[in-house]
């Protein structure tokens, strides 16, 4: 009896991907080889590496979709190279980072903070977010878009906080690091988005600017509402609200 029981445990940590909740603190860090799963089981987060490479990513997927679709990467430009020693943790400065086997740092939230009684968990809208020990947003993974922009983010410039949140196309299908085309928000004159292509700055697509009911050029997106957008200008920020 007790060989079956070994060998079913055995068996099923074979199998299972060992996970951890849907979040980390300081004292429980995420290694590589463990993820996180939101509450509904709909995004998950941990390291992943694509097609033969060696290299090692932190990022955000769909759980359920079975070929891995991701929506975020932290260390894109970044990766850990060789070694499955990685670290995802909450520093003794309340910064989110990951950490190589060797312990060197190699991607931060880089916010300032001391707490260290902060908690980052992976929410079930796929935002990855560290709150302090008083409950208050420290830094979400929703202002840091890699390429692609889920319900409930924003996109475009927050003129408070300094936050200019804009995409950049992965390099290929099996590389996450920043690739060829930037797509932002222009706000000299009227505010519009714009693709640009980063190797030679030739601007590939814009949108015209937003006229009050849509954007001139996406004449699409007002008749049919088929992007679920919302457009905001005030005094604090000029973007898109991804509903
Ligand atoms: C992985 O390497 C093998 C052998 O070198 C090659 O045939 C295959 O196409 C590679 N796969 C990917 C996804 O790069
Ligand atoms: C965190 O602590 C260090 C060392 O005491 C201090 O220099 C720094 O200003 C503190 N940062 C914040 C954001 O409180
Ligand atoms: C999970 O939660 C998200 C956000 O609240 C919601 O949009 C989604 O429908 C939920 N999915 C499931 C499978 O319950
Ligand atoms: C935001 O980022 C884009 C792309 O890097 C840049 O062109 C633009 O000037 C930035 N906007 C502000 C207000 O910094």
């Amino acid at each position: 009896m007790r060989e079956v029981i070994a060998f079913f445990f055995f068996f099923f940590n074979l199998i299972i991907p060992s996970t951890a909740g849907d979040s980390i603190t300081l004292a429980v860090p995420l290694k590589d080889g463990q993820t996180l799963v939101s509450s509904n089981e709909t995004f998950e987060l941990g390291f992943f590496s694509l097609g033969n490479s060696t290299k090692r990513y932190v990022g955000i997927w769909y759980h359920k979709i079975p070929t891995q679709t991701f929506v975020w990467v932290a260390n894109r430009d970044k990766p850990i190279v060789k070694d499955r020693g990685g670290v995802l943790r909450i520093n003794s400065d309340g910064n989110l980072v990951i950490i190589d086997g060797g312990g060197n740092v190699v991607w931060s939230s880089k916010i300032g903070t001391n707490s260290t009684d902060s908690i980052a968990q992976i929410r079930d809208d796929g935002n990855f977010v560290l709150t302090d020990n008083t409950g208050m947003l420290a830094w979400q993974s929703f202002d840091h878009p890699t390429d692609t922009i889920l319900p409930g983010m924003k996109f475009g410039w927050d003129f408070r906080t300094g936050l200019n949140r804009s995409m950049i196309s992965w390099k290929s299908p099996n590389d996450p690091s920043s690739g060829d085309y930037l797509y932002y928000l222009d706000t000299h004159g009227l505010p519009q988005f714009m693709m640009r292509r980063r190797s030679d700055s030739v601007l590939t697509y814009r949108s015209g600017p937003w006229n009050g009911l849509g954007l001139s050029g996406v004449p699409q997106m007002k008749i049919y509402n088929m992007f679920h957008y919302e457009f905001v200008q005030d005094q604090t920020e000029v973007l898109l609200n991804r509903l």
